[in-house]
C-alpha cells in the first residue's frame, strides 16, 4: 500500500454544504413532515423536477445578483449551458406552462426540492439546501394571497412557534414602483435604491441615509422622503396621492383579511423589497422576533408575469419558499425540536454465535408483527451490545442465546426504562406497543 498522509483525501464534505448523519435526517424529516402535512392541509399537491435546469431559464427573470454571481453552472458533454437550480420558481413556471392547458386551475402546487446557490457560507446560508416552495397559480384575488400567507403562518404554528417568535413583513412591489415612479426615478437608480433597501436592516440609520443620498446624487430631498419612509416605516410619510391609492389599499386588506384569520403578526414594512425580478404584487418575509437569531426566515409574493417568458399569456401566481437551514435554526432557538428517536424498536443481542441463524429467522418473524429489528452479530459480550443499542438511542433490546432457542419464552428489556419482562415471542409486538403508549 504504501503512501504517505499527503495521499489522503480529505473527509470533509465540499465547503458550504452538509453531509446529513442520521440525527440530522431525523430533524430533516421532521422539518419536511411538518411542512408536507401543512401544505396538504390546505389542497397543495405534491410535483418535483431535476436539478439540473438549462441556464438560459434563469437569465430572463432570476435578479441578476444570483445569476452572476450565485449560480453553479456548467457546460454538458454536448455543449448546452447547464445550471444546478438556484431557485424553484423558475422551474415551476415552465412546467405550468408547459402543459397549462391539460391542467385544471386554479393550482395549488407544492415541492421539496434541494438548491444550490455559491454564496459565502455563513449562518443561515449554504451553498445548498432544500426549500419548500409553496405555490398557488390562477388566481388574481387577494384572496389568494391571505391563503398562501395564512399557509406560511400555519406551518409556523405547526412547528410550535407562539405568535410573538415570529412577524410577517408584508409590503407590495406594485406600492414600490408608484413610490419610485412618483419620484420619477431612473431604472438605474431604482436599481440602487432597491439594492440598499433590501440591506436596510443590517445597517444604522445614518449610514443608510448617507448611502441613499449617495445613490441619488442632487436628488436629495427624495432621498429625505425615502428615508422617512422605510427609515421609520410609517403609511404617513408616504407622499399623498399615494396614501390613497390603490397599491395601499391592497396591502391593507391583505392585512386585514389576514386578522380576520386570527393572524396577528403582521407588520407593514417597506424596507420588504425581495431580490427577484419577477414579483408584480404583494411581497411578504417572516422574520424571527428574537434577539439570538433575528433574521428573515422565509419569504415569498406573487408573480403574475413570469408565463410571459414562455411566449405565454399571464398566469396570475403567489407563492413562497420556505429554507430548512432558517427553519432548523429557529426551531433550535426556541427548543422546538423533537427529541431524537431511531425507527429501530428493538435491538437483538445475540449471546453466542451459535445462535445468529436462528437469531435472524427471528427477527424476520418479528419483523412480521410489524417491530423494527435490527439484530448484533458481532459476538461481543451483551453489555457492549446494550451499549450500542443506547448510543443508537434504540429503545428495546431482546437477548438471544442457546437457552432462549430452547425455551417458550424470550428476555425483553425496555432500555429507557429498565424494566425487563419475560413474553413469549407472538407477545412481543405487544409489549413493545404498550412500553411506547
Ligand atoms: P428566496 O428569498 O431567495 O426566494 O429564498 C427563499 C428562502 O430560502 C429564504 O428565505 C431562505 O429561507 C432560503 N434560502 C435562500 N438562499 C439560501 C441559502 N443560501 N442558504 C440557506 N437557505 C437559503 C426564492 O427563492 C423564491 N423563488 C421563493 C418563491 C417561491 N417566491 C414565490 N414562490
Amino acid at each position: 500500500m504504501g503512501g504517505g498522509n499527503k495521499d489522503k483525501l480529505s473527509t470533509e464534505s465540499y465547503k458550504g454544504v452538509r453531509d446529513l448523519y442520521p440525527r440530522d435526517m431525523f430533524v430533516q424529516n421532521y422539518i419536511f413532515e411538518v411542512m408536507r402535512e401543512t401544505a396538504e392541509s390546505f389542497g397543495f399537491e405534491e410535483y418535483s423536477a431535476s436539478i439540473l435546469e438549462p441556464s438560459d431559464l434563469y437569465e430572463a427573470k432570476t435578479g441578476e445578483e444570483i445569476v452572476a454571481e450565485q449560480t453553479y453552472t456548467f457546460k454538458d458533454r454536448g455543449g448546452r449551458s447547464v445550471t444546478l437550480r438556484p431557485e424553484m420558481t423558475p422551474t415551476v413556471a415552465r412546467m405550468v406552462a408547459s402543459c397549462r392547458r391539460d391542467l385544471a386551475f386554479p393550482l395549488r402546487w407544492y415541492s421539496i426540492p434541494n438548491i444550490f446557490r455559491y454564496e459565502r457560507p455563513q449562518r443561515g446560508r449554504l451553498r445548498e439546501h432544500w426549500q419548500l416552495n409553496v405555490d398557488l397559480f390562477g388566481l388574481d384575488s387577494t384572496e389568494a394571497d391571505i391563503e398562501v400567507i395564512s399557509l406560511a403562518h400555519k406551518i409556523m404554528r405547526n412547528f410550535g412557534a407562539h405568535e410573538e417568535q415570529f412577524n410577517i413583513h408584508i409590503n407590495s412591489k406594485r406600492l414600490i414602483d408608484r413610490i419610485f415612479g412618483h419620484f420619477s426615478l431612473s431604472e438605474d437608480e431604482i436599481r440602487s435604491v432597491s439594492k440598499l433597501i433590501d440591506k436596510r436592516n443590517k445597517m444604522p440609520s445614518d449610514e443608510f441615509s448617507i448611502k441613499l443620498k449617495d445613490v441619488l446624487g442632487d436628488k436629495s430631498e427624495v432621498a429625505d422622503t425615502l428615508m422617512a419612509i422605510v427609515g421609520e416605516n410609517k403609511v404617513e410619510n408616504l407622499p399623498e396621492s399615494i396614501q390613497d391609492s390603490d397599491e395601499l389599499r391592497e396591502v391593507e386588506k391583505i392585512m386585514k383579511g389576514l386578522g380576520k384569520l386570527g393572524i396577528s403578526n403582521t407588520v407593514f414594512d417597506f424596507s420588504i423589497v425581495r431580490g427577484f425580478d419577477y414579483y408584480t404584487g404583494v411581497i411578504f418575509e417572516i422574520f424571527d422576533t428574537g434577539g439570538e437569531n433575528n433574521r428573515s426566515l422565509f419569504g415569498g409574493g406573487r408573480y403574475d408575469d413570469l408565463m410571459k417568458v414562455f411566449g405565454e399569456s399571464r398566469v396570475p401566481a403567489v407563492g413562497f419558499g420556505m429554507g430548512d437551514v432558517t427553519m432548523r435554526d429557529f426551531l433550535t432557538t426556541y427548543g422546538l425540536l423533537p427529541a431524537y428517536a431511531p425507527n429501530v424498536d428493538l435491538y437483538l443481542c445475540t449471546l453466542d454465535h451459535e445462535v445468529e441463524g436462528a437469531a435472524q429467522e427471528l427477527g424476520a418473524r418479528l419483523r412480521e408483527s410489524g417491530v423494527n429489528v435490527a439484530i448484533d452479530f458481532s459476538g461481543r459480550r451483551v453489555g457492549d451490545q446494550i451499549k450500542v443499542a443506547n448510543k443508537k438511542g434504540i429503545p428495546f433490546a431482546l437477548f438471544f442465546g442457546k437457552n432462549e432457542m430452547k425455551s417458550k419464552t424470550l428476555k425483553i428489556k425496555n432500555l429507557k426504562s429498565g424494566k425487563e419482562a419475560d413474553v413469549k415471542e407472538s407477545d412481543v409486538a405487544e409489549f413493545i406497543r404498550q412500553e411506547y403508549a
